[in-house]
């Protein structure tokens, strides 16, 4: 009977504690691809690691890289526009950025199969606010931690500063275009995952934390 009771106890424990607990969700993304040198090897880890992130493509890369666009797709992970030539969007008249992302979305519907609704400015740089035709045709996403890894070349400095960094509802900015930023991917996912952490994708994370990604408006993080 006391067998019993002990058991129950434990039982209770556990089921209220589990259900109590709720899970941490991170978005890994990755800017300025595909790369010829760095995105397949990138690919390999996050397959491996069974891990969906998001990558902000640069139109002329894709072009580059049909094959590797292809496969990011095929893969599970999200695909949004970084821009047909990563110009800042600041520098651009209306009629160029609308010519920039329809034409990058374009070509991203037929490489990939389906039309991004994400876009990433690069440098995160906006034209003034509030947002105008044609941003306000997209969901903008930002970051709320940058791995700063195009700064350098040692990854262990590129994973201390993601990890000390995040929290639940994070988007983890990176690029697929250094080695030391692949390298740094894998033992962020172990380190985190470790953690409790879940890697899901931007839209993904936006819906774990019950908010609609909705075109014209920005996101930098999601939950609290
Ligand atoms: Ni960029």
């Amino acid at each position: 009977m006391r067998k019993l009771a002990v058991l129950l106890a434990l039982w209770l424990l556990f089921d209220v504690g589990g259900s109590c607990v709720q899970k941490k969700y991170v978005a890994l993304t990755f800017d300025d691809g595909p790369s010829g040198k760095y995105t397949a090897a990138l690919l390999d880890i996050l397959s491996e690691k069974k891990v969906p992130a998001t990558f902000f493509l640069c139109g002329y890369r894709v072009e580059q890289y049909p094959a590797l666009t292809a496969r990011i797709a095929q893969e599970g992970h999200e695909i949004g526009l970084h821009g047909f030539a990563h110009a800042y969007f600041s520098e651009l008249s209306d009629a160029s950025l609308q010519e920039e992302l329809s034409r990058e979305c374009c070509l991203i519907g037929e490489t990939a199969g389906f039309p991004p609704k994400l876009v990433r400015p690069p440098g995160g740089i906006l034209p003034a606010l509030p947002l105008h035709p044609p941003l306000t045709d997209y969901s903008v996403i930002l970051w709320s931690v940058d791995s700063r890894d195009w700064a350098s070349n040692d990854s262990a400095a590129i994973v201390r500063r993601v990890v000390n960094a995040v929290s639940p509802g994070d988007i983890i900015l990176m690029h697929d275009a250094s080695s030391s930023s692949v390298n740094a991917t894998a033992q962020i996912i172990d380190s985190l995952q470790q953690q409790g952490f879940t890697f899901i994708t931007v839209s993904s994370l936006a819906a774990a934390y019950g908010v609609s990604l909705d075109a014209g408006c920005i996101y930098h993080k999601f939950g609290s």
